[in-house]
């Protein structure tokens, strides 16, 4: 079977790369590496999701599919003593995720690895993010995600998630609409759009 960046084990050799970026007005430094998700640069979609995400008061926050860490090192760096919990399928990821959080002085974050909610428990948010991972199935992935994060919300918390608009946009937003009774559209630019739906 071909590779892919949501590989629980990419087989790939190890390419380390930097990135360098400016996120919400502070700079981030982030290590990366072949056989992660947009490993180049930071992801189009990924930055309007972290310039537009709304960090909740109290509660925590899910990075569900972190990558090598992008969105919720920024949010732990933004809101210094939120519960950042950041979770990833790919091996190589999560050792990026962590490694990223001590280098972006938030090593507080935790970051585990494994399939959707099976590393949260029944822990539950105030906010869940993601730039969900599109190519690995809309109903095999991308709708569990959705699905899972009804229980994993507290009321009033969010799911907000990023999507190219002509890549899964229309069908994302239904399916947000249909488990948690509203989708809003929040940002949008580039073809991406961020749609966000509220507990309760
Ligand atoms: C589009 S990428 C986003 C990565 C990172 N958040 C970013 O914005 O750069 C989606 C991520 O979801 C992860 N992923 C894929 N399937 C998953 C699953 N079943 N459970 C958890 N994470 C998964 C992939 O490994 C990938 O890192």
């Amino acid at each position: 079977m071909s590779e892919h960046y949501f590989s629980k084990t990419p087989s790939s050799p190890e390419r380390p790369g930097l990135l360098m970026c400016r996120l919400r007005g502070h700079d981030f430094e982030f290590v990366t590496s072949s056989g992660v998700f947009s490993h180049r640069r930071i992801d189009r979609g990924t930055r309007l999701l972290v310039e537009s995400m709304v960090l909740p008061e109290e509660g925590g926050l899910l990075d569900l599919g972190c990558g090598y860490g992008p969105v919720g090192i920024v949010a732990a760096k933004l809101r210094p003593g939120l519960r950042v919990l950041m979770t990833d399928v790919n091996e190589r990821a999560v050792d990026l995720a962590r490694a990223n959080a001590r280098r972006n002085g938030v090593a507080d974050v935790e970051v585990r690895v494994g399939d959707l909610y099976e590393p949260v428990g029944d822990e539950v948010f105030g906010a869940i993010v993601s730039n969900p991972p599109i190519s690995a199935g809309l109903h095999r992935v991308v709708e569990p995600l959705v699905v899972g994060a009804v229980g994993h919300l507290a009321d009033g918390g969010t799911l907000q998630l990023v999507v190219q608009s002509r890549k899964g946009g229309r069908a994302l937003a239904s399916l947000v609409e249909r488990h948690l009774g509203g989708c809003e559209v929040v940002a949008r630019g580039g073809g991406y759009r961020v749609l966000m739906g509220r507990m309760g």
